[in-house]
C-alpha cells in the first residue's frame, strides 16, 4: 500500500506557501515567453529538414497531428496547474492523484527528458555557431568541434561548444531568474521575429508544384514524421516547473501554457509548408540548416546570415529553460524526501537551488561535450510521451477521486480530451524504434532500484516527523 501513498493536495498548498520559497516574479507574458523560449529550437532549426526527408510535403500534416497530440496533453496540463501551482511539473499532481511510485516514475521521466534535451540542444546550438565562426573565416581544432565518433571520417574528441554554452546557461540561471527571465524575453522576440520574417519573405518564392507530390511515403511517413518533429513541440510542459516563482499561477500557468502552443503551432505548420514549397523535399537530405538552405535556395543569402543568428540565440533560450525545468523538478522531489537534500537547498542571495543547477548544469555541459546529438536526442520524445500520456491519466483520476476542488481552469470535454492525449502520445511512441524503447526501459529500471534504494525510506510520507 505504501507504493500507492499519496499527499493531499491541501496539505501541499499549504507546505509551498510555508516553505522557504523561491522569488515570485513571472507573469502570464512572462511566462508565454518562457514556453515559446523552451519550444522553438532545434525542432524549426533542424528537424524539419529530417521531417521533409521522411513525410515530403506532407510535414505540414506531421506538424499538425503532432500539435494536436500536444494541445490535448496541453489542456490537462493547464487544469492541473490551475489547481496545484507548485514546483515540479506533472510529478507533483501526480504525487496527489495516482500515488508515490507513479509519481516518481513521472518525475525520473521528466528528468530524462529536461537532461537529454538541454544536452541535445547545446550540441545543435554548436553546428550552427560553428557555421557561424566559419562565416568569419574562423574554425576551430577538429578534435574540439564533436563527440568523439560523431562525425565518420574525422578524429575528434570533445564538443568544446556544446560544453561552454551549456555552463554559460546554467551560470546565468544560478545567479537568479531575475536576469534569466530579462535575456529569455529579449531573445524570444529576436527569435520570433526570424520566424515570422522568414514566412513573410519565403511566402513569395514558393512553387506550388514542390508540393507533388503531397504524400510521396504516404501516410507511414507522416505519422513517422509526426513522431520526429513532436521534439519540436516539447517544452510547453516547461511552463508549468515555473510555478511556485509565479505571481498569479492559477490564472497564468494555463494562458502560459496554452498561449506558447498555440503561436508555435501556426508558426511551425506555416514555415513546414513554406519551406517545402521553395525547397524540394528530397534536397533536405543530409542538411543541417534547412531554414537557411530554403533561404539560399530563394537567392536570400542576406537573410540567411540573420536566420542563423536568430537560430543560435533560440536554442539557447530552449537550454536555458529546459535546464531551468530540470532543477526544478528535483527541486520538488528533494523537498518530498524522494532525493538528497542539496536538490532543494535554496541559496539565500540569489533565492536560486544554486548547488543544484551547478551540479545539472555541469552534467548537462559534460553529456553535451561527450555525447553525440543523435544518442542524446533518441531518448528525449519516449520520455516526454510517457509523461504526457500519464498526466492524461491523472486528470481522469482526480475528477473523479476529488470532483469539487476549485479549477480555475477547466479541461474541456473529460474524459474525452484526456483519452484523446492518451491515445495520441500512445500512438507517436509505437513510432519510435526498438533501441530507443530498450534505453527508456533500462532507464525506468534505475530508477526503480533508486526508488526502492533510497526514496522509499526517506520520502517526507514515510516520516512524517
Ligand atoms: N522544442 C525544443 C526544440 O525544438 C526542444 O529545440
Amino acid at each position: 500500500m505504501s507504493l500507492m501513498r499519496k499527499k493531499s493536495v491541501q496539505g501541499m498548498l499549504a507546505a509551498a506557501q510555508t516553505s522557504r520559497g523561491l522569488r515570485k516574479e513571472l507573469s502570464a507574458f512572462d511566462l508565454t515567453m518562457l514556453g515559446i523560449g523552451a519550444i522553438i529550437g532545434t525542432g524549426i532549426f533542424v528537424l524539419t529538414g529530417t521531417g521533409a526527408t521522411i513525410a515530403g510535403p506532407g510535414l505540414v500534416l506531421s506538424f499538425v497531428i503532432s500539435a494536436f497530440a500536444c494541445g490535448f496533453a496541453a489542456m490537462c496540463y493547464a487544469e492541473f496547474a490551475s489547481m496545484l501551482p507548485i514546483s515540479g511539473s506533472t510529478y507533483t499532481y501526480a504525487y496527489a492523484t495516482l500515488g508515490e511510485l507513479i509519481a516518481w516514475i513521472i518525475g525520473w521521466d521528466l528528468l530524462l527528458e529536461y537532461l537529454l534535451a538541454s544536452s541535445a540542444v547545446s550540441v545543435g546550438w554548436s553546428g550552427y555557431f560553428q557555421s557561424l565562426l566559419s562565416g568569419f573565416g574562423v574554425t576551430l581544432p577538429q578534435a574540439l568541434t564533436a563527440a568523439a565518433g560523431s562525425v565518420p571520417g574525422k578524429e575528434t574528441l570533445f564538443n568544446l561548444p556544446a560544453f561552454c554554452i551549456a555552463m554559460i546557461i546554467t551560470a546565468l540561471l544560478a545567479f537568479g531568474i531575475k536576469e534569466s527571465k530579462r535575456v529569455n524575453n529579449i531573445v524570444v522576440l529576436i527569435k520570433v521575429a526570424v520566424v515570422v520574417l522568414f514566412i513573410a519573405i519565403g511566402v513569395w518564392h514558393v512553387k506550388p508544384a514542390n508540393w507533388q507530390p503531397a504524400l510521396p511515403f504516404g501516410f507511414s511517413g507522416v505519422f513517422h514524421g509526426a513522431a520526429i518533429v513532436f521534439f519540436s513541440f516539447i517544452g510547453f510542459d516547461a511552463v508549468t516547473c515555473a510555478a511556485e516563482e509565479v505571481k498569479n499561477p492559477a490564472k497564468d500557468i494555463p494562458r502560459g501554457v496554452i498561449w506558447s502552443l498555440v503561436v508555435c503551432s501556426i508558426l511551425y505548420v506555416v514555415v513546414a509548408a513554406i519551406m517545402t514549397g521553395i525547397v524540394p523535399y528530397m534536397n533536405f537530405a543530409g542538411v543541417d540548416h534547412p531554414v537557411s538552405l530554403a533561404l539560399q535556395v530563394a537567392k536570400l543569402d542576406w537573410f540567411a546570415g540573420f536566420v542563423d543568428l536568430g537560430a543560435i540565440l533560440g536554442m539557447m533560450t530552449v537550454i536555458l529553460v529546459m535546464t531551468y525545468g530540470q532543477t526544478r523538478i528535483l527541486f520538488a522531489m528533494s523537498r518530498d524526501g524522494l532525493l538528497p537534500k542539496i536538490f532543494s537547498e535554496v541559496n539565500p542571495k540569489y533565492g536560486t537551488p544554486y548547488k543544484a543547477t551547478w551540479l545539472i548544469g555541469t552534467i548537462i555541459a559534460l553529456l553535451a561535450g561527450f555525447v553525440p546529438l543523435h544518442t542524446l536526442a533518441e531518448l528525449v520524445n519516449i520520455g516526454t510521451l510517457a509523461a504526457f500520456t500519464l498526466i492524461a491519466l491523472s486528470v481522469i483520476v482526480l475528477r473523479k477521486r476529488e470532483p469539487d476542488l476549485p479549477r480555475k481552469f477547466v479541461c474541456p470535454a473529460v474524459p474525452t480530451i484526456p483519452a484523446l492525449a492518451i491515445l495520441c502520445c500512445g500512438f507517436l511512441m509505437t513510432q519510435l524504434s526498438l533501441l530507443t524503447w530498450t534505453c527508456f526501459a533500462a532507464w525506468l529500471l534505475i530508477g526503480l532500484v533508486v526508488y526502492f534504494g533510497y526514496s522509499r525510506r526517506n520520502s517526507l510520507l514515510h516520516n512524517p516527523a
